[in-house]
C-alpha cells in the first residue's frame, strides 16, 4: 500500500492523538473522515477539513450504519476508554468503551471489505514482565484496561486470518503533548501534574515516586503510527512506539517542576503529597523500540525536558481547567484512591 490517497477512517478524532492524525493525514492530501462521542475529546480539536461525526461507537446499529455510508478503506482505531488506573473501578465501562466498541466497528467494516485497521494498543498488554518490553514477549495484562487491550489485538489477529484484512498494532507509551485532556483527574499523568500547577493545586504521587516509566512526546508518535499504515512490511506486525529512555515518577516530578517554575521557587502549597499505590499499577514499564527503528526509521527527537516544556506552554495558553470527575464509579469501596473518592485534585 503506498501514500496515494485513501478514504480513511479515525475513530477518537476529537481525541489527543486522534486530532493530530487528522491533521497529519489531511495534509498528505487523504480524504480524512472522524468520529467521536466526545466523551473525552473536545469540539476544538477537530479538523473543519475532515468529514467529521459525532458518533459513540457503543451503539452498533449506528456504528453499522455509518461505516456502510462511509465505506472506509483504512481505519486507524483510536477511541477508547483509556483510563488504565480506573479500570479495576469501572470494568463494564472500560469493556464496552474498549472490546465492545471495537467489535462494533470492526464487523462492519470487515462486511463492507475495508482494506486494513491500523489498531492503538498500549504496553498495559505486557502487564508486570521485566521491561524493556518486546513485541514478542507473551501478552499478559495486569489490569482490566490491559485485558480488554489484549482482547483488541487477539480478535484483531484472528478475524485478520479468517476474513483476510490486514492490519498493523501499535503500541505505544504515555504520549503527552498538546490538546491532550487535561480536565481528566483519572489518567494522563503529565497533564494532571500541570493542571493542579495551574489551578495552584498541589498534584499527589501513588507509591513512592520511584515506579518508571517512559514519555514521548506527540510529534514523535504520530509520524510512526502513519508510516506503519502504508508500508507493506508492517501489514500483520506489532511495534512499540516511544523512548527508551525511562524515568522515575519523581525524576518526571522535578522535570515539571523545573519547568514550571524555571526561576526555582516552588510554592510551598505546590509541593507534591504521596499516597498509597493504585491496585493493579504496574511498577516498571517501557519498551524496546528497536523493531520500529528498523521498519519505520523511529527516532526519538524530543527529549521529556524539551517536551515538557512545549505542553507547559500550550497548557498556559489554554488556562487551568477544571478537572472532571465520574458522576459515579462502579465499584467504590476502601480500595478506591483518595485522590477520586475525595476529589482531592
Ligand atoms: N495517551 C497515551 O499515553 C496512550 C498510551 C497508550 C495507548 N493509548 C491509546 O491511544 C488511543 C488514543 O488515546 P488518547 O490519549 O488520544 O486519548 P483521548 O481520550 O484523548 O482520545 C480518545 C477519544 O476516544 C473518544 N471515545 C471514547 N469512547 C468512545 C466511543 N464509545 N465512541 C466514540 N468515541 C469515543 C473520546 O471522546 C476521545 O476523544 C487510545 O486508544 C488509548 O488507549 C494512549
Amino acid at each position: 500500500m503506498t501514500p496515494s490517497k485513501y478514504k480513511i477512517l479515525i475513530t477518537g478524532a476529537a481525541g489527543f492523538m486522534g486530532s493530530h492524525l487528522v491533521d497529519d493525514l489531511l495534509d498528505m492530501g487523504h480524504e480524512v473522515y472522524g468520529v467521536d462521542d466526545l466523551s473525552g475529546g473536545y469540539m476544538d480539536n477537530v479538523n473543519p477539513k475532515s468529514y467529521f461525526t459525532v458518533l459513540d461507537l457503543r451503539d452498533r446499529e449506528k456504528t453499522e450504519e455509518y461505516i456502510k455510508k462511509v465505506k472506509p478503506e483504512i481505519v486507524f482505531h483510536l477511541a477508547a476508554d483509556a483510563t488504565e488506573g480506573r479500570s479495576q473501578f469501572t470494568p463494564i465501562n472500560c469493556t464496552q468503551r474498549n472490546y465492545m466498541a471495537y467489535l462494533n466497528l470492526l464487523v462492519p467494516c470487515v462486511s463492507t471489505g475495508f482494506k486494513k485497521m491500523i489498531l492503538t494498543s498500549s504496553m498495559s498488554v505486557y502487564g508486570s514482565q521485566n521491561p524493556p518490553f518486546e513485541e514478542r514477549m507473551e501478552r499478559c495484562p495486569d489490569d482490566v484496561y490491559g485485558v480488554s487491550k489484549a482482547a483488541m489485538e487477539k480478535t484483531t489477529e484472528i478475524l485478520s486470518e479468517v476474513h483476510g484484512f490486514k492490519y498493523v498494532i501499535i503500541r505505544p507509551h504515555n504520549v503527552y503533548g498538546p490538546r491532550q485532556n487535561m480536565a481528566d483527574p483519572y489518567r494522563n499523568v503529565i497533564a494532571i501534574f500541570i493542571n493542579c500547577l495551574l489551578n495552584n493545586k498541589n498534584f499527589y504521587i501513588y507509591g513512592d515516586g520511584n515506579q518508571k516509566r517512559a514519555f514521548s512526546y506527540i510529534d514523535d508518535f504520530t509520524p510512526y503510527i502513519i508510516r506503519a499504515a502504508f508500508i507493506k512490511e508492517a501489514e500483520g506486525e506489532i511495534f512499540n512506539i516511544g523512548p527508551t529512555k525511562e524515568y522515575s515518577i519523581n525524576e518526571l516530578v522535578r522535570v515539571v517542576l523545573k519547568s514550571f517554575f524555571p526561576n526555582g521557587n516552588i510554592p510551598k502549597n505546590l509541593k507534591p503529597k504521596f499516597l498509597p499505590i493504585r491496585p493493579k499499577e504496574v511498577i516498571n514499564a517501557w519498551c524496546t523500540v528497536s523493531k520500529a527503528e528498523r521498519s519505520l526509521g523511529y527516532k526519538t527527537t524530543i527529549g521529556l525536558e524539551e517536551g515538557v516544556k512545549k505542553m507547559i506552554e500550550w497548557a498556559r495558553k489554554k488556562g487551568a481547567q477544571k478537572f472532571m470527575y465520574l458522576d459515579d464509579l462502579e465499584i467504590k469501596n476502601d480500595k478506591t484512591p483518595l485522590t477520586w473518592k475525595k476529589k482531592l485534585i
